[in-house]
């Protein structure tokens, strides 16, 4: 009877039978806190800490459900065993892979991002997921990074605008998002220690607005603590960046997870903000043992702490209210939709994205498109036209349902021009977090390739990085800025027999490119997922006109990036310390200020068309704090063929009280056109987003005078700049 009485009780409270509006924040609230009351000690810190490698406990006399999660950001990871990281074996958790979070901030469209978050949300709750954990939006600090590729590049604005619609799209399926990771894990190396010092500008202008626009515009109901050290304390567990900024100052009301084994001390991860303990060993760090799970910093040592009377059990009862309202908004939320896998829907959005994501960087007399009926002989060379890069990489690892190679989808789309195939290098394959060095011997498979470079009417090198350890990959970062496995060496003699050669480079980062003026011409194609190989043939045959822009610059040499250029401190740190020394001048504000030419900038793509912006005005010349500046332009396709094109905007103070870059993007704009067709654009910019962060008062400051507007099409190709007044 007493059963009976708390099952209905309960049914009430979590909304299976709707006494209060299932919606309303007041009532949720109050359904929460009578949940709490029925919970006891040992029941409530349960739920603030994993009870496998990917859940955390419900409370089932209760019927309240677990907590389950999967990695993203790129697609629904594959089922993993209960406690450790083998993959459990289902057969039924083949996903889609989307592209990389790299290419999706490439295409500069946020349309393109709500349809991302929204499909790959339907599959993570179609596998009865409750936290998907990304996208990431850690800023592109250097290209050595092993985990650029996870991020959406170096631009605080930039992620900030394509974070939120994914986010969006995620949440509408009761599925909370998880961004990660928060924050200034910007290295792999020594990332589960290394302590980051930088000025309360750099972290307010560069590093935090992602993680503040994901919170404020996205409403995002989880966050994942980032595994270093901010000021000597750990971020998962930060007075500072946790209690203070994110749960304080931004009103923060969802769920801090752990990044998994980053937590560190029970008395810090009670008081400092974190909600939920995940971990990598068994033991919350990185060994196991029996029962270990109740030997996480949350559980029994938590336990005994609250019992001594050390800690106060409000401590628990408010991590577990928001852990509650995170379940209210997903697996206690009855009106959630069921989601969808594998479907065509998915597909096409996958190869939409990763065609718009794909950035043409060189295209001498027009090498690009490859007219697929008249060319006759085609030597696709490399590596990576066949890897798979779906598989590796660490966590955003995936098992898809399919993944079409390079070399498959250009023998489709070609199919009537002979296609010659050899591999011309090899990397080994790769275990999780290794390299198994290669037995293929190096000689005959470059020889084989200069046969076929001999023969044919064009090479395409499909060559670059990929997901083995220091390459594209979690847990370290890559030993250096060229390109490995002896690619340089081998374009060198492929160029001697055969120079009508393009790269189709896939990576998440930027490489040296010691050929460039050699070579007729460059796609950037990233890790598209599923679809790569029908979008890249897709660009390279002209079926759709390349539009990606870059997230991040491509400096000439490694030193001219700006984390490298004050040394060992600067990056990777001395092994405790980093400085952040570069400051606010991280990517192209560095280039552009110091003066240092990119290889390729900033907002830089091709296109097989040409545009025209005219007519560049504002609605005003001079402005108030509080007003919206409206740009507007005129833009024309010039060319033969339709396409798409990025109006940037970026901002300088002329005169200010302290350093400013030359140039800050703060508007941009992509734009579809016909060939001869004109429209007309408008870009509004609120004017406080022209302040800069004041260290001193600790709070955003606009300084009135002189500002420049710089409309172009990438950070150096600047079409106009106009001038405006701030009083
Ligand atoms: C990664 C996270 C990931 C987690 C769970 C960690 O090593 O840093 O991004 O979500 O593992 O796989």
């Amino acid at each position: 009877m007493k059963n009976l009485f708390f099952i209905i009780l309960l049914s009430i409270l979590i909304g299976t039978i709707p006494l209060f509006a299932q919606n309303s924040s007041e009532s949720m609230d109050q359904k929460i806190e009578e949940i709490i009351k029925q919970l006891s000690l040992k029941e409530k810190l349960d739920m603030c800490h994993a009870q496998s490698k990917f859940s955390s406990k419900g409370v089932p006399r209760l019927g309240i459900p677990e907590i389950w999660m999967s990695d993203g950001p790129h697609g629904v990871r594959a089922e993993i065993a209960w406690d450790d990281w083998s993959h459990a074996n289902w057969t039924n958790d083949s996903c889609t892979a989307f592209p990389a979070l790299t290419c999706l901030a490439a295409t500069f469209n946020p349309e393109l991002s709500y349809k991302y978050g929204k499909a790959i949300g339907e599959e993570a709750r179609y596998r009865k997921k409750d936290i998907l954990l990304g996208p990431g939006v850690n800023i592109y600090r250097t290209p050595l990074n092993g985990r650029n590729f996870e991020y959406m590049g170096e631009d605080p604005y930039l992620a900030s605008k394509m974070v939120v619609p994914y986010i969006h799209g995620v949440q509408e399926n009761g599925v909370a998002a998880c961004v990660k990771h928060y924050v200034l894990n910007n290295q792999e190396h020594w990332r589960d220690h290394i302590n980051v010092e930088l000025s309360d500008r750099a972290l307010y202008e560069i590093y935090l607005p992602a993680f503040k626009a994901a919170v404020q515009e996205g409403n995002v109901w989880s966050i994942m603590g980032a595994y270093n050290q901010y000021r000597g304390q750990y971020c998962c567990h930060n007075e500072l960046l946790v209690n203070k900024i994110l749960k304080r100052d931004w009103e923060f009301d969802g769920v801090l997870v752990t990044d998994w084994g980053a937590t560190h001390d029970t008395k810090q991860a009670a008081l400092y903000g974190l909600d939920i303990e995940m971990g990598t060993g068994t033991d919350g760090l990185t060994s196991s043992s029996k029962n270990a799970y109740d030997n996480y910093y949350l559980a029994n040592p938590l336990r005994k702490m609250i019992e001594n009377g050390e800690i106060d059990e409000s401590v628990v009862d408010e991590k577990v209210k928001r852990i509650l309202r995170l379940m209210f908004r997903t697996n206690m939320d009855n009106s959630r939709p069921f989601g969808s896998m594998n479907s065509q829907e998915h597909f096409d959005v996958a190869r939409e994205i990763a065609q718009e994501g794909i950035v043409l960087l060189k295209n001498e007399n027009n090498f690009f498109p490859i007219d697929p009926e008249t060319t006759k002989t085609i030597a696709v060379i490399g590596e990576n036209a066949t890897r798979m890069m779906t598989i590796g990489g660490g966590s955003s690892e995936l098992k898809t349902i399919h993944e079409i190679s390079p070399l498959e989808g250009i023998q489709k789309r070609f199919a009537n021009a002979k296609i010659l195939h050899a591999m011309g290098y090899s990397s080994g394959p790769s275990a999780y977090g290794r390299v198994i060095p290669s037995k293929l011997n190096a000689d005959s498979l470059q020889s084989e390739a200069i046969k076929i470079a001999k023969q044919a009417d064009m090479v395409l090198f499909v060559g670059g990085l990929n997901k083995n350890h220091h390459q594209d990959c979690e847990g370290d970062d890559r030993l250096q800025f060229s390109l490995p496995f002896g690619q340089d060496e081998l374009l060198s003699e492929i160029l001697k027999v055969n120079q009508n050669t393009a790269i189709v480079l896939v990576s998440g980062n930027a490489v040296k490119m010691p050929w460039i003026s050699k070579v007729k011409a460059i796609a950037q194609v990233w890790y598209l997922g599923s679809e790569a190989g029908n979008a890249i043939a897709d660009i390279l045959s002209g079926d759709v006109n390349p539009s990606g822009k870059l997230p991040f610059t491509f400096p000439v040499k490694l030193e001219d990036n700006a984390a490298h250029s004050f040394g060992e401190i600067s990056y990777p740190g001395d092994g405790v310390n980093q400085e952040y020394k570069e400051d606010i001048l991280v990517g192209y504000r560095w280039h552009d200020t110091k003066n240092i030419k990119p290889l390729f900038a900033f907002g830089y793509g091709l296109s097989y068309t040409d545009f025209e912006i005219t007519n560049v005005k504002t609605d005003k010349k001079i402005y108030q704090e509080e007003d919206v500046i409206s740009i507007t332009c005129e833009i024309k396709n010039t060319g033969n063929l339709s396409g798409k094109e990025l109006i940037q905007v970026y901002v300088n103070d002329v005169k200010s009280s302290v350093l400013r870059p030359l140039k800050e993007l703060k508007g941009f704009k992509k734009v579809s056109l016909n060939s001869g067709e004109s429209k007309s654009i408008q870009i509004d910019i609120p004017v406080k987003d022209l302040a800069f962060f004041d260290d001193k008062k600790m709070n955003w400051k606009l300084e009135t005078g002189q500002f420049k507007l710089m409309i172009g099409t990438s950070s150096k190709n600047i079409i106009n700049t106009t001038k405006i007044d701030v009083e």
